[in-house]
């Protein structure tokens, strides 16, 4: 189910000397939000300040991802305001949602001991308590350069004037409100509000509109302690939902570490605990260039197989050590020690690779199989004329979250309390497991996949990228820098080239965009993997920097809109 996608790529040459002209560049995952990022830039704005823009469009046009209600990650590449005009350094801040204070280990079983099916998916009690405004908030406090309250005029516009819906999102808003269906017995309101998604119509969100204009009046304090806070805990509180006020107001985000390490040559820098992106990502990146030679020594023997078929064993047999890893250790770093140093050691990671096998398959644990539905997150990628790059990835989990929008306020809440492991070895949407280190506490943060990437090199951005798509970001990323610094592909060829996953779990599942070779999928059943096809893999947005050169691209899977122009440098 390939929809139309939008497409503008430039490619732009700085051919003068002394640095008077820059490249700035965005891959976004809609024409709105690209709109709002490039009008920021062009305006004087840096990327930071063109994040919290389109942050907030995204919030407006893209309801299935783009958020007040859910939380995110991001990965920078910027000079804080602090230090004036200092060198870039790298930051990242964890503006995840937290688990409210009343929830528990167990708040997802029932007398028996078993899962409640779809409570911390559907329905009041699978929120975590909300960050992206405070993510928003606290990375413009230390970036920004343009005043907040004019950030999110673009926001604002759009929510009290409309957008055109695209058919994407009418085809997303109808999927939910089929998938929804008595999963909860709470009521809600979802089709209430969004149920005047439909294709070509212009959607106007008037309460949202006003939600977002207190919040570029008071900051994030009226959205954690202001009106929209007393709207939230009222609606809450009379549905049996688990946030509080002083949820709200205890709510930060955070600012930590960034999981950084070499490879090839090149810087990269990605998400840390409570992601376990850039743990995986740097174990997998780690795996492929110790096993390199063995790679080429295998294509040169098997010469019979295609080399994607191949290729996507050597993944899989990465990919199984590397979630079985993530499924033990990784959970919130402030609750849980996450040995991040020796599972990116080069002696851990060479006993990891001395059991690869290339003659068969390693035998996975059978553990209950998850499944993959279709998921929403969103993720975008800026480059401003000044070297600074933001690299941001915010969800609500599902696509539209739990299914109710705050009244009064216009916003959909999360439903990222699934990202817990509710019940040891038991699967959550995106079929992956987990043990204590993600176990349901008050104020924990769940673990999550998303992986806002940035690669440096000789301390330029050479590459900022990410995804939606759960379970499967990891890979994901990981494809796309093996397509660029490996395979040599454009950028474009980079995000559309198909696609394959593997988790542990399901036992020998391989996971495949739809346009992977009928020739590999044949050969990778020969090898003794199922295949499952996923229409929804992903929706990469890119930058590649090259010296003055840089070029983006959108993945023409989501309805993305990618652009490169120059500006003239301020430093
Ligand atoms: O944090 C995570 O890993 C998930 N909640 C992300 C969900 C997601 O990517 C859904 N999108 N396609």
């Amino acid at each position: 189910m390939h929809k139309p996608f939008l497409k503008l790529l430039f490619i732009a040459f700085l051919a003068l000397q002394g640095g008077a002209l820059q490249a700035a560049a965005i891959a976004m995952p809609d024409r709105f939000s690209a709109a709002a990022a490039k009008a920021v830039l062009l305006e004087g704005g840096n990327a930071v300040d063109a994040a919290v823009a389109a942050g907030f469009v995204l919030a407006v046009t893209y309801p299935e991802a783009g958020n007040l209600g859910g939380g995110g990650f991001m990965t920078l590449y910027a000079r804080p305001v602090e230090n004036g005009l200092g060198k870039p350094q790298a930051f990242f801040l964890d503006y995840r949602e937290t688990a409210p204070k009343a929830a528990f280990r167990d708040l997802y079983l029932d007398e028996f001991g078993e899962v409640i099916p779809y409570r911390s998916l559907v329905g009041y009690q699978a929120s975590g308590v909300p960050g992206t405004v405070m993510g928003l908030w606290q990375a413009h406090q230390r970036f920004g350069t343009l005043p907040w309250n004019k950030l999110l005029q673009h926001a604002i516009g759009l929510a009290e004037n409309g957008f055109e819906v695209s058919a994407a999102l009418e085809a997303n808003r109808r999927w939910y409100e089929t998938w929804v269906v008595g999963k909860s017995d709470d009521t809600l309101n979802f089709s209430t509000y969004f149920g005047g998604l439909q294709a070509g119509r212009i959607f106007k969100q008037p309460q949202l509109a006003k939600t977002l204009r207190r919040v570029a009046d008071k900051g994030a304090a009226d959205f954690y302690s202001g009106e929209t806070a007393t709207m939230l805990v009222r609606q809450m509180q009379a549905h049996g939902g688990l946030i509080t006020r002083e949820d709200l107001a205890a709510y930060r985000a955070k600012w930590r570490e960034p999981v950084r390490f070499e490879w090839q040559g090149r810087e990269v820098i990605s998400a840390p605990p409570p992601s376990s992106g850039g743990v995986a990502i740097g174990q997998l990146l780690k795996l492929h260039a110790l096993l390199k030679p063995e790679l080429q020594t295998q294509l040169k023997l098997n010469r019979e197989l295609p080399e994607q078929a191949l290729k996507t064993h050597f993944y899989a047999e990465l990919e199984k050590r590397v979630y079985a890893d993530r499924a033990h250790f990784l959970g919130d770093p402030d609750f849980v020690s996450v040995p991040v140093k020796s599972m990116l050691a080069d002696d851990y990671l060479q006993q990891r690779a001395a059991g690869v096998l290339w003659d068969g398959i390693s035998v996975s644990e059978s553990i209950r199989p998850g499944k993959i539905e279709l998921p929403e997150t969103t993720h975008f990628s800026i480059v401003d004329a000044q070297g600074n790059a933001v690299s941001n990835t915010t969800t609500l989990n599902m696509p539209f979250g739990n299914g109710v929008v705050i009244e009064q306020a216009g916003f959909l809440m999360n439903n990222e309390m699934d990202d817990f492991s509710t019940k040891p070895g038991v699967a959550n949407v995106f079929g992956v497991v987990g043990g204590s280190a993600n176990a349901i506490a008050p104020h924990k943060r769940m673990l999550s996949s998303m992986s806002p990437t940035l690669v440096l090199q000789d301390n330029q951005v050479a590459m900022v990228v990410g995804t939606p798509g759960g379970s499967t970001i990891i890979t994901s990323v990981f494809q796309v820098l093996l397509n660029v610094f490996e395979e040599g592909m454009t950028p474009q060829q980079a995000v559309d080239a198909p696609r394959v996953h593997h988790q542990l779990l399901p036992k020998n599942q391989i996971a495949y965009n739809p346009e992977l070779p009928e020739v590999v999928k044949r050969a990778l059943q020969s090898l003794g993997y199922t295949l499952k096809r996923n229409d929804y893999m992903g929706d990469v947005q890119l930058i590649v920097c090259k010296r003055a050169q840089c070029e983006a691209a959108a993945d023409y899977r989501g309805r993305g809109v990618a652009e490169v122009w120059l500006e003239r440098g301020r430093d």
